[in-house]
C-alpha cells in the first residue's frame, strides 16, 4: 500500500514541525511501514485516508501518534560499550574528586528511548564503590510518551535482555516479573522519566554533571543540531561532560565544545564560558 505525495509532504512537514526529525524523499518506505498498522488498526481504508484525517483534526491525538510512529527507538544495553568504559574509568573518577564536598551527581539521558540507556548509566554509578552514600541521580527523557512510560515500568522481555546485557548485570540489578525481568529497588529509585522535546525550550532541569545526547542529533539538519547543542551548554556544569553517538560529532556544528578523547572513545566538554554565547 504507498502513500500518496501530497499526504507524505504532510506527514514530513507535520514530523519536522513537532520535533525537528527529518524524513527526507525516499524515506516513504518507513512512513508507510510505520503509519499502515495505525491506519489499519483504526479502521481506515488505507494510509491516506488515515493521514486525511490528521490534516481534520490537528490538534487531536492522531498527530502525536503520528510523530511518536516516526521516531527510532533502536537502542540497547551498555551501546557500544567503550562510552560506558569511559564513564567508569576516568568520567566519574574525575567527578568524584569535583564533587567531593557535595556528594552529588546528576545525569541525563536526554533521549533515553526504551529506558536502557539511562539504566546502564545507573547500573555503573551503582557498581562504583567511591559513590556509595552519595545523592545520585538519573533523569531519562524522550520525545515519546509510549517510551518514557516504558522506562518508568522498567520491564524489559527475555530479548530485550539479550542484546547487550551481562548475566553479571541481569543478576544484580534485575527481578524476574513473569516471564520478563524488571529493574530492582536500587536503580528504580535512582531513576526519574519525563516527556522532553529537546527541539522546544527546556524546562529548568539543570545543571547535569554528565548528559548522554546519544544517536538523536543524527535526526536534525545542521541548525536544530545547533540549537540543540547551545542549549545544552545552559543546563550542563562549566566542568561537565558530554555523550553524543558514535557518529555523532560538535565539530563544525557548535564549536563551543571540544572533543576529548577517553580510552577508545571521546566525550566533549565546553570550552567556553556559558554565558558567551
Ligand atoms: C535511536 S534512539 C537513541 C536511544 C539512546 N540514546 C541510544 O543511543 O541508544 C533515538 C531517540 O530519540 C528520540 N527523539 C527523537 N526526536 C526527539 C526530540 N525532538 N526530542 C527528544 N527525543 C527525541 C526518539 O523518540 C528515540 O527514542
Amino acid at each position: 500500500m504507498t502513500i500518496a505525495p501530497e499526504a507524505f509532504g504532510f506527514v514530513c512537514d507535520l514530523v519536522r514541525r513537532e520535533s525537528a526529525i527529518v524524513l527526507a524523499p525516499g524515506k516513504e518506505y518507513l512512513v508507510e511501514s510505520r503509519l499502515l498498522p495505525l491506519a489499519r488498526a483504526q479502521g481506515d481504508a488505507d494510509i491516506d485516508a488515515y493521514v486525511a484525517r490528521a490534516r481534520r483534526q490537528p490538534t487531536g491525538p492522531i498527530v502525536r501518534e503520528i510523530v511518536e510512529a516516526l521516531t527510532t527507538n533502536e537502542t540497547s544495553w551498555f551501546r557500544d560499550s567503550e562510552p560506558y568504559q569511559a564513564l567508569r574509568t576516568t568520567v566519574l573518577p574525575d567527578l568524584v574528586a569535583a564533587r567531593a564536598t557535595s556528594r552529588r551527581l546528576r545525569i541525563w539521558s536526554a533521549a533515553c528511548s526504551s529506558g536502557q540507556e539511562p539504566y546502564s548509566i545507573a547500573m555503573v554509578l551503582a557498581e562504583t564503590p567511591a559513590l556509595q552514600g552519595w545523592h545520585l541521580e538519573v533523569l531519562g527523557t524522550d520525545l515519546s510518551l509510549e517510551m518514557v512510560e516504558r522506562c518508568r515500568e522498567g520491564r524489559y522481555n527475555q530479548l530485550e535482555m539479550n542484546r547487550g546485557l551481562p548475566a553479571t548485570h541481569l543478576v544484580r540489578h534485575f527481578e524476574r516479573d513473569g516471564a520478563a525481568w524488571r529493574v530492582n529497588r536500587d536503580l528504580a529509585a535512582m531513576t526519574t522519566f519525563r516527556q522532553l522535546n529537546l527541539v522546544r525550550p527546556f524546562p529548568l532541569i539543570g545543571p547535569f554533571d554528565v548528559v548522554f545526547l546519544r544517536n538523536v542529533l543524527i535526526y536534525f539538519d545542521l541548525p536544530t543540531k545547533r540549537e540543540v547543542l547551545a542549549r545544552m551548554r545552559k543546563v550542563m556544569a562549566p566542568d561537565g561532560v558530554l555523550y553524543l553517538g558514535a557518529t555523532e560529532t560538535t565539530m563544525g556544528v557548535d564549536d563551543a565544545w571540544e572533543r576529548v578523547a577517553v580510552g577508545r572513545s571521546s566525550v566533549y566538554r565546553m570550552t567556553q564560558d556559558r554565558k558567551d554565547f
